[in-house]
């Protein structure tokens, strides 16, 4: 092809290509299969790699990343990002507010102020030239960032190019890149399945995404971005913070919907304490809350000082840490055959919750961080459910510790472990190991899997110390009999439990799924899997290639189902289950299920499903999901920045709910 045919042909698929990502991400009404966009997109994205310089800086291709560099390029901001004072408590808080009154001569009167959370992610500068974004930056030392803007383009709620018909020629925006809990716990799970050194917190998690040389793998994480303050900005004057906030996000920037106006210190504290209350029911980590005077001429004359604003101040709420002992390190095995090492610890309360067991990880960050029996430590619960431990007090030593060693064999069977290459987990070879075992039954009975009632931990260790199941296919052929052998057991607890695993053999297909503990294969994508396949045959015979072809399955979990379906014990174990009269079934577009005659509607950002996959879980159960929201819709689930749709629910009374919530009605912890 010519240059000047490539050219037109660039044109004309960047225009169709924007258009269609708005139909899809904004308006809820894709014209194009997923298949049809593909294509679409690799012709773009063939031009381009043909013709580079004719690619347009707000390609939608930059999304996708693209070959690893070599390093960054440091880049000087034109204005210095500054950090923030900290204040810890109320009298701070009091103080920040006198010296601001002082310093502008104020008598009387309160301040106008405005609150944000304090993301807790990484800060970044964006710089749109023109509408389009042309450079991203790290903050670096607040003088000088790494250049990061292809990293940046693939995080989906920055916009490549800003919306008309105003914004200004120069306009550098400051904000904090972060990444959801979901997907943090997801990315860890991971990691810790395959070996791998889990992050201690989204925030490293994120800052590692960024900083990645291969864009390609910043694109598969979820992050997401907040703008919170502006840079250097020419043709555009802002008069306060919340002009600035509801001017960028008309222009399609996300800013961070729990921002809010108040006035004086008695306004802070109230906001304060609604955030520090509501903190664990945010999809995403914050670690408080940023008070900033809302007129921009005030914050003029505030000016300030070398490392920070005089008008702003960053209220850290108490980290949730705490302190006790270790009082034993023992290890254990995962349904994977991974031997972690865990700390029991003398129970203790951090923020709420008491916390009387520790995941080390692995056995490098035990001998790293020297964590030993009898040991002092500082435990932390960082927006991760397991909790951890921080760090050792060593001025609390006696001498009398014990300094803890990897195992040499498996504590739970006795046989060789080994660590697999590239991996720093330890891991059991014996897949007939016990522990193995154990957690795999325990697992496929839980509530989210087959939903055995009542058969807990407790039975499933009788019931292996009584050499009574060796597979889950074994649950299928207990006695009452058998039962009756148990330590206090009775007639009627028997035959309540014998009940239930009868009742478990008509389950949903995707509950099937998950239930085998498929590695990498979480409830979602079981779900999903169960809906692209319909039987437990057809998945069992699905390719590499077939199994890609489903949104949430990547070449990772692919093949993890292959291999698992590939292993003739786990078929033997299949085909026994079914045997047994498990007969799973699917409730596609099924009348009774738990959606019917209900309608959904989906805006903003999703972090846990992609629309497609949020769609075909409400079609699943019945339900209906609707590109925009009317009278008839009976739920909107609203992403993290929800826009113009969250307005018009609103106005309408519809009921608006979270991810989380969403989440709650599928897995039915909550009745819709
Ligand atoms: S304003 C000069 N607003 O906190 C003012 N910062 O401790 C610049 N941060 O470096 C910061 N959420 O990375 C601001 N809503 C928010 C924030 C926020 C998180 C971070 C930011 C900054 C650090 C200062």
């Amino acid at each position: 092809m010519d240059r000047e045919t490539a050219q037109k042909q660039i044109v004309k698929l960047v225009g169709e290509i924007q258009r269609h990502n708005r139909l899809y991400y904004q308006e809820d009404r894709p014209e194009l299969t997923d298949t049809e966009y593909d294509t679409l997109f690799r012709e773009l994205q063939e031009l381009e790699e043909c013709f580079p310089d004719l690619a347009p800086p707000d390609s939608p291709t930059g999304r996708v990343g693209g070959a690893p560099l070599d390093r960054f390029i440091p880049v000087r901001h034109r204005r210095p990002m500054l950090s923030l004072e900290n204040a810890l408590d109320e009298s701070d808080l009091h103080e920040f507010d006198e010296r601001i009154r002082r310093f502008l001569g104020m008598t009387s009167g309160e301040i106008d102020y405005v609150c944000e959370p304090k993301m807790d992610g990484l800060a970044v500068e964006l710089v749109y030239e023109e509408g389009i974004l042309s450079t991203g930056a790290t903050r670096g030392d607040g003088i000088t960032g790494e250049e990061v803007t292809r990293n940046l383009k693939t995080v989906r709620n920055i916009p490549l190019r800003l919306n008309r018909p105003t914004p200004p020629p120069l306009l550098e925006l400051r904000g904090e890149i972060y990444l959801p809990l979901a997907p943090f716990q997801k990315l860890n799970q991971e990691r810790e399945e395959n070996g791998e050194p889990p992050f201690a917190n989204p925030r490293n998690a994120a800052a590692g995404a960024i900083r990645q040389l291969d864009s390609r793998i910043t694109a598969r994480r979820p992050l997401s971005l907040f703008c919170y303050a502006p840079g250097e900005v020419e043709g555009h004057t802002f008069t306060s913070q919340t002009d600035f906030l509801a001017t960028i996000a008309a222009w399609g920037l996300p800013v961070n919907p729990l921002a809010q106006k108040v006035v004086g210190t008695a306004g802070v504290i109230d906001y304060f304490r609604e955030m520090a209350a509501g903190r664990d029911a945010l999809p995403y980590e914050i670690d408080g809350v940023v008070i900033k005077v809302d007129s921009y001429a005030l914050q003029q004359e505030l000016g300030e000082k070398t490392r920070s604003p005089r008008w702003a101040i960053a209220w850290k709420f108490p980290p949730r840490q705490a302190i006790t002992r270790v009082e034993s390190i023992v290890p254990s095995v995962g349904r994977t055959g991974v031997v972690t090492p865990v700390a029991n610890l003398k129970p203790v309360e951090v923020s709420g919750v008491t916390v009387s067991r520790a995941t080390l990880h692995n056995w490098e960050e035990l001998e790293k961080k020297d964590i030993r029996v009898g040991d002092t430590v500082v435990v932390e619960r960082a927006g991760d459910v397991i909790p951890a431990v921080v760090r050792v007090l060593t001025e609390h030593r006696t001498g009398a510790e014990l300094p803890v060693h990897p195992p040499l064999c498996c504590p739970a069977c006795g046989s060789a472990i080994a660590r697999i290459t590239d991996e720093v987990a330890l891991r059991c070879l014996n897949l007939a190991c016990p522990a193995q075992i154990r957690e795999a039954i325990i697992h496929f009975a839980s509530r989210t899997a087959m939903d055995i009632d009542g058969m807990g931990d407790r039975y499933v260790d009788q019931l292996l110390s009584l050499d009574l199941v060796r597979t889950v296919a074994d649950l299928y052929t207990l006695t009452r009999d058998d039962f009756m052998q148990f330590q206090r057991m009775g007639e009627k607890l028997a035959e309540n439990l014998l009940t239930a695993i009868q009742g478990s053999k008509q389950r949903e297909l995707g509950r099937f799924i998950y239930a085998l503990g498929i590695r990498h294969v979480g409830a979602q994508t079981a779900k999903l899997l169960a809906a692209a396949f319909g039987t437990i045959e057809n998945l069992a015979a699905a390719t590499v290639e077939e199994l890609l072809s489903v949104r949430e399955v990547g070449p990772q979990v692919a093949q993890s189902i292959r291999s698992c379906f590939d292993n003739p014990h786990n078929q033997e174990v299949i085909a026994r289950l079914l045997a047994a009269g498990v007969s799973p079934f699917t409730t596609a577009k099924q009348v009774g299920g738990k959606f019917t005659g209900k309608t959904f509607v989906f805006t903003g950002s999703l972090t846990r499903f992609t629309r497609d996959g949020a769609k075909a879980l409400v079609e699943q159960e019945g339900g209906h999901a609707a590109g925009s929201i009317s009278g008839k819709t009976d739920y909107v689930v609203a992403g993290s920045d929800a826009g113009s749709k969250l307005n018009k629910a609103l106005s309408l009374g519809v009921k608006v709910i979270s991810e989380a919530e969403f989440l709650s009605l599928v897995e039915g912890t909550e009745q819709p």
